[in-house]
C-alpha cells in the first residue's frame, strides 16, 4: 500500500514499497552484496546524478548512500553542512529543494528535521526522493537494513521475536522498524520507560527488561536521544535508566545464545550498552552498517529503473 501519491516513485515511509517489492529489494541487495564483496561493481546507476541533502548530522546513512551510489556508477552532489549552503542565509527547506530540483539531478536522498515539509515537496516532485531520516518521524532505509540483517541471520521472519529497547518516542528508527518487521510477520515488542513510549506504535511495551531478555531472538538497542527531550513528560534520570535498561554483562547472560544484538548507531556507550557488549559475538552492529550499503544500493536501483 502506498500512503501518498507521488509524481515520481519515492520512498518516504516503509509502506511506499509493497511487501512483494520489498522482498524483491532484499533479493537484489543479496545479489549486490555478492558482487561488491567479490570486487565486481555492477554499473546499474551509470550516468546518474544523486543529490544528497543532509541538514541533520549523519555518518552511516550519508556515507553508505554515497558509497553505494558511486559503486554502482553514479555521481553524487552533496550538501551536508548547512553553514556552507544558502540555508545559512535563511533559505527555506522548500526553496533549497526546488532550487536543486531545477538543476535536475536524477534522485534526491534527503535527511531533514520533522518540521520540514519533506512529504509536501515529494508529492510535487518529478524526481524520486528517498527519506534518509525525517526528524523523529521515520527512517525507512534503516528499517530496510535492519530487516535485511535479521533475514540474513535467521532466514525468515515468521516466529522471530524482536525486542526494541530504549527511547522509542524520540526514535525515527523504532516506527520504521516496527512497521516493516510486522509487515514481514515478525513478533515485535518494545521495552521502554513509560515516559519514553507514549505514542501508539501498535506493539506491547514490556517494561521489565530482565523479563524480556530470554524472550527475544533479536535485541535492538536504541540511543537515548537526550537532545530531543524537551518536556518534563520525557524526562528520565540517566542513572535510573542505566540501572533498568542498560545491556550489561548480567543481562547478556540472560539473552539467548542464538540471539543477535543490533543497534542503528550511534551508540551512547555506558548508557544503552555497557562496554562488554562490544566483545559479545552476538553483536551484529557492524554487519548492519555494511548491509546499509547493499540495501540502499538496491533501493536506488529500484527507484531509478526505467526512469
Ligand atoms: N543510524 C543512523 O541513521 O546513523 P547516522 O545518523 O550516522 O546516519
Amino acid at each position: 500500500m502506498t500512503s501518498i501519491n507521488y509524481n515520481a516513485r519515492s520512498y518516504l515511509w516503509v509502506d511506499d514499497l509493497s511487501f512483494e517489492d520489498t522482498k524483491q529489494l532484499f533479493s537484489q541487495a543479496t545479489q549486490i552484496k555478492k558482487h561488491l564483496t567479490r570486487g565486481i561493481h555492477p554499473r546499474f546507476l551509470e550516468g546518474k546524478q544523486v543529490a544528497l541533502v543532509f541538514s541533520e548530522a549523519s555518518t552511516r546513512t550519508k556515507m553508505s548512500f554515497q558509497l553505494a551510489a558511486q559503486r554502482l556508477g553514479a555521481q553524487c552532489l552533496v550538501i551536508d553542512n548547512v553553514k556552507s549552503s544558502s540555508m545559512s542565509k535563511g533559505e527555506t527547506f522548500s526553496d533549497t529543494f526546488w532550487t536543486l530540483h531545477s538543476i535536475k539531478p536524477d534522485l534526491f536522498v534527503i535527511r531533514c528535521g520533522g518540521e520540514d515539509p519533506l512529504d509536501e515537496v515529494t508529492q510535487r516532485s518529478n524526481i524520486p526522493v528517498i527519506n534518509a531520516g525525517f526528524g523523529a518521524k521515520s527512517h525507512p532505509t534503516q528499517g530496510l537494513l535492519d530487516a535485511f540483517t535479521i533475514q540474513e541471520r535467521f532466514g525468515k521472519f515468521a516466529g522471530i521475536k524482536v525486542l526494541i529497547v530504549g527511547d522509542i518516542d524520540h526514535s525515527r528508527v523504532a516506527s520504521s522498524d516496527i512497521k516493516l518487521l510486522k509487515m514481514f510477520g515478525a513478533d515485535v515488542k518494545v521495552c521502554a520507560p513509560k515516559n519514553l513510549y507514549q505514542r501508539d506504535l501498535g506493539v506491547e511495551n514490556v517494561e521489565s527488561l530482565d523479563e524480556a531478555l530470554g524472550w527475544c531472538d533479536a535485541y535492538i538497542g536504541l540511543r537515548v536521544q537526550f537532545e530531543r527531550h524537551e518536556s518534563e513528560k520525557s524526562f528520565i534520570n540517566e542513572n535510573d535508566y542505566i540501572e533498568s535498561f542498560s545491556l550489561n554483562s548480567q543481562r547478556l547472560d540472560k539473552l539467548q545464545k542464538s540471539a543477535i544484538i543490533m543497534h542503528p548507531g550511534p551508540v551512547n556507550w555506558g548508557v544503552e550498552f555497557q562496554q562488554q557488549v562490544q566483545d559479545d559475538k552476538r553483536l551484529v552492529m557492524w554487519q548492519q552498517k555494511e548491509n546499509g550499503v547493499y540495501t540502499r544500493a538496491a533501493l536506488m536501483e529500484m527507484l531509478l529503473k526505467g526512469e
